[in-house]
């Protein structure tokens, strides 16, 4: 290889670089567009079979933030926002332990209320309101 093809290897490469570092702030531009749209969302519905059972759970899509619907052990049904209140992992529903827990950094939530109960999370998980009806969860914020 002469040096004239290195040459124009690292040209190419170095223009490939810069072409990538000015599409990153469009690419996130046009996203955010799309993120705001997400954010209007005000409900969603998710069918009954994604919690079968007791003991059982869902993340979903919220706008463009997860949320997790719970059918605790004795059956009741709960749906939070899954942004963990720490630094913002989505958290997930333990069966055995019936809490909602984030593999992050080791925090604890209670699977009803949203509370924080161990860990480094300063606050409680926001609920989401939650109807019932025959055709499914209903799910919007509180
Ligand atoms: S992000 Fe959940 S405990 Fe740290």
């Amino acid at each position: 290889m002469t040096r004239r093809h290195w040459l124009d290897w690292i040209l190419q490469g170095v223009t490939g670089l810069y072409a990538l570092v000015l599409a990153f702030p469009l690419l996130k531009f046009l996203q955010s567009g799309e993120g705001e749209a997400e954010e209007k969302v005000t409900q969603i519905k998710i069918e009954k079979n994604v919690i079968p059972d007791p003991g059982t759970s869902k993340i979903f899509k919220f706008g463009s933030k997860p949320g997790i619907i719970i059918r605790r052990p004795d059956g009741s049904v709960h749906a939070l926002s899954a942004t963990c209140m720490h630094l913002g992992c989505t958290v997930d529903y333990d069966k055995s332990e019936d809490k909602i827990t984030c593999a992050c950094h080791g925090g604890r939530y209670d699977a009803s209320t949203g509370a924080n109960i161990s860990g480094p999370p300063p606050a409680p998980l926001p609920l989401l309101k939650l109807e019932e009806k025959d055709d499914g969860f209903y799910i919007s914020k509180a």
